[in-house]
């Protein structure tokens, strides 16, 4: 735990965060990973090598800016200095001296590219002499910044070229620098519980307001964002394409195979936790072939947190030694524009006052909070039945980042039911905080 951030790199990241970030699509994402050979890849990770520090930096100063003295708890500072170590290594990354007829037929590719606006060769230009880093990166005109903002993520390469050693060693590297940083930022949702606890209990909080609420709505939004482009790219460069699916995301996601993997998974925890002989049963309802493209991760994730709720207000209305519990009921439906998922549980509802509060983070009626150990390796809360209060908030997220949603609506005295939304058109670009 030697690293210190210094005011030199403190003022680069001040300047990248004067940069906007570009939204990535899922269908680029696709595109781009489909066929990719060493100058895609190349050109991918000239994209990130730019794209991740303007996003990192953001976050770092956001960080560093939170009210009522959030930024001074010790996890909170854990977290703001994990994002400007990952930024300075990514900056610091060598960059790659590439022969001049490989630039020349680069610049080509990148000219040539139809679909886009045409840029000319300044990105490649920035690759040798990076424009941002450096002393000269003051000297930036709007002309100059305008080109850059307008960086595109796949840029079509063709494939018969042969790739010079110093492509392939840069894509090695730039991809194990990826793997590092990604591993890094595992135990950020969990240490940012913990920063969210020391400010509670040093500001004698309950509650926290909405201010905060939205900051962590929009940290939470940009990590899943930046994880999903950084583990794309480590996907597309370790491993082929193969079948179906592209980096992480699969084009045929089969929704009823995973609800059931969700299903299944989310009753055994139940029954495990409230030591039953059997869980409550979950119908499912869904077209055997129905698939579209998504990030499978993110589907069983949103599945699973949303079953495992429903689950346990059936079994704490009923109680667990109850002779038979109401069946849970999954429906998926498929539209043109959206695949809807709706669970159905007579778990006795949530009373009307409540329903803002289970979209706050931390918000739980889990009389005690299991046990948070901001060093545990995981990347997310998994595994326990409930207590974070993280479920639903975080599900929301990963439902919007595709252009999705989830929503909760209530019976109090009855039961809830929750939809989630699903966007099959995934050309919307990720939201960006
Ligand atoms: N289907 C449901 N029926 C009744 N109450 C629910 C339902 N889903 C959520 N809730 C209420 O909303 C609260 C917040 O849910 P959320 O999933 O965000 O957190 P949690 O389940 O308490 O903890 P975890 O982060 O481990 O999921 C729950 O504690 C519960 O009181
Ligand atoms: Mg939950």
């Amino acid at each position: 735990m030697s690293w210190k951030l210094t005011d030199r790199l403190a003022e680069k990241i001040n300047h990248y965060s004067s940069f906007p970030a570009t939204g990535v699509s899922l269908r680029q994402m696709v595109q781009f990973g489909q066929r990719p050979n060493p100058g895609t890849l190349f050109r991918g990770a000239q994209f990130l090598g730019e794209e991740l520090p303007i996003r990192l930096a953001h976050r770092v100063k956001e960080l560093n800016n939170l009210p009522d003295g959030l930024s001074e708890m010790p996890s909170i500072q854990k977290v703001r200095n994990w994002y400007a170590q990952s930024f300075e290594e990514l900056i610091e990354l060598p960059r790659p001296k590439i022969p001049p007829q490989l630039r020349e037929l680069l610049i080509k590719a990148q000219r040539r590219d139809t679909n886009g606006e045409h840029y000319g060769q300044k990105l490649l230009e920035n690759t040798e002499n990076p424009s941002l880093a450096g002393e000269d990166y003051r000297e930036i005109t709007p002309q100059k910044k305008k080109s850059i903002n307008s960086r595109r993520y796949f840029v079509l390469v063709d494939d018969d070229i042969s790739w010079s050693p110093e492509i392939h060693e840069y894509n090695k590297l730039f991809t194990k620098c990826l793997s590092v940083i990604k591993k890094r930022h595992d135990p950020v949702v969990t240490t940012v519980a913990q920063g969210i606890s020391e400010y509670k209990h040093s500001r004698q909080r309950m509650q926290i307001d909405s201010t905060i609420q939205s900051f962590l709505d929009r940290f939470y939004m940009s990590r899943i964002g930046i994880r999903m482009l950084i583990g794309q790219h480590i996907a597309i460069n370790e491993q082929p394409s193969t079948d179906n699916y592209v980096g992480v995301i699969c084009t045929k996601t089969n929704v009823r195979e995973l609800a059931q993997e969700a299903i299944d998974n989310a009753r055994f925890i139940c029954q495990d936790y409230y030591g039953l002989y059997t869980s409550p049963q979950v119908q499912l309802v869904c077209k055997p072939d129905l698939n579209f493209m998504y990030v499978p991760g993110h589907l069983s994730h949103m599945l699973f947190e949303t079953l495992k709720n429903s689950l346990r207000a059936v079994v704490e209305l009923h109680g667990p030694d109850a002779d038979n519990f109401p069946p849970v009921k999954l429906i998926v439906a498929e539209g043109n524009e959206d695949i809807t998922i709706k669970i159905s549980d007579e778990g006795g509802g949530i009373p009307r006052s409540a329903i803002p509060l289970v979209w706050t983070y931390m918000y739980t009626t889990v009389e005690t909070m299991p046990s948070l150990d901001p060093d545990f390796n995981k990347s997310d809360f998994k595994a326990p039945m409930a207590g974070f209060g993280y479920g639903l908030p975080l599900s929301r997220l990963y439902a919007r980042y595709f252009g999705g949603d989830l929503k909760l609506i209530s019976m109090e005295g009855y039961g809830t039911d929750v939809y989630l939304h699903l966007n099959r058109l995934s050309s919307t670009s990720e939201p960006l905080p």
